[in-house]
């Protein structure tokens, strides 16, 4: 999965994310706009901090960056340091403005926001068999599988606390790396709120065949890590909200997107049908916006991600 992404010519450094599924990001403005809201307090609870920081881990083509940056106010604009991470090469249309990176900068004030970076972190797959769980080979080229050694110690010990699996023949995805992934993020924050969103899923809701899947050109495919598609598997957000807490995230709140958004304004309310006579234009235009509120926090749809917020403050 790190070789197929990531590797010399992987998935991710010769691809954008936008052009072959759809996140919320690309989804709607809206989306970076409840983003700039959370930033706004933020920036307010710190006491408006110089610089303002707001780093995008998993940035993709920097689109969320952008439009964050390009929906602030001039006060808070002038005072903001954009940090766009990611693997991939520098899109050539991002702003100057914004820092393109290949890891998170130290000392961060500010807010750190990672929408679908996480379930892009690889991850190892474990089977349980009479004699416990077995590690998931794959062919690298036909994607066939077949059952290797016994995992790791300490993925043992990841299994055990986070991912009991029950009856042979079921499929754990390890977390550890994700945890760890988290844990670097938290350790960077040194005041304000980090938040991953993600697919998700709870300890006591596993799904117990795992989620494992690959996605091309805005389809499912076989998840054969062969560099030709995104390889994806949810998050056990649970487990990194308990990383982030040993590496110093002092609040957590994990939620839905749905309850996240309808927090920062987010409602999906349509416009009043009087408008439509006195106002088509407005009334439209309103329509619209509602119709992307909706689908940002649809229960079966994005508004069911996961939401993991943490911070030092
Ligand atoms: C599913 S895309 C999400 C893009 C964007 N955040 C969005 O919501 O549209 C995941 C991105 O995470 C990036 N990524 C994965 N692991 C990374 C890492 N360790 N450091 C930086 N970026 C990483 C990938 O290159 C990819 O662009």
């Amino acid at each position: 999965m790190e070789h197929a992404l990531y590797g010399e010519s992987g998935f991710y450094l010769r691809e954008r994310p936008s052009s072959h599924f759809r996140t919320s990001v690309g989804a709607s403005p809206v989306f970076a706009e409840a983003v700039l809201r959370e930033l706004a307090a933020i920036d307010e609870a710190l006491g408006g901090p110089d610089p303002l920081d707001l780093v995008d881990i998993g940035a993709g083509g920097g689109e969320l960056a952008a439009g964050v940056l390009a929906a602030a106010p001039p006060a808070l604009r002038s005072r903001l340091r954009v940090t766009a991470v990611d693997l991939a090469p520098r899109p050539a249309a991002l702003p100057g403005e914004i820092v393109w990176a290949r890891a998170a900068p130290d000392g961060i004030h500010g807010l750190v926001i990672a929408n679908e970076w996480l379930d892009n972190v690889p991850v190892d797959i474990a089977e349980q068999t009479a004699d416990g769980p077995r590690l998931v080979m794959v062919n690298v080229t036909d994607g066939e599988e077949r059952l290797g050694g016994r995992p790791s110690e300490a993925d043992l010990a990841w299994l055990d606390r986070w991912w009991p699996m029950r009856a042979v023949g079921e499929r754990a995805e390890i977390g550890r790396p994700r945890d760890r992934a988290w844990a670097s993020v938290i350790v960077r924050l040194a005041r304000g709120r980090a938040v991953a969103i993600d697919y998700s899923h709870a300890l006591d809701d596993r799904p117990p065949y795992g989620t494992l899947a690959g996605y091309r050109d805005g389809s499912m495919v076989a998840p054969v890590p062969d560099g030709s598609c995104d390889i994806t598997a949810h998050v056990a957000l649970d487990a990194c909200a308990a990383a982030g807490e040993s590496a110093g995230a002092v609040t957590t709140a994990l939620t839905t997107q749905r309850e996240a958004l309808l927090a920062l304004g987010v409602t999906g309310g349509r416009p009043a049908i009087e408008q439509a006579a006195s106002d088509p234009r407005g009334y439209l235009q309103a329509l619209a916006r509602a119709s992307e509120e909706a689908e940002l926090i649809a229960p079966g749809g994005l508004g069911g991600f996961g939401w993991l917020s943490q911070s030092r403050p």
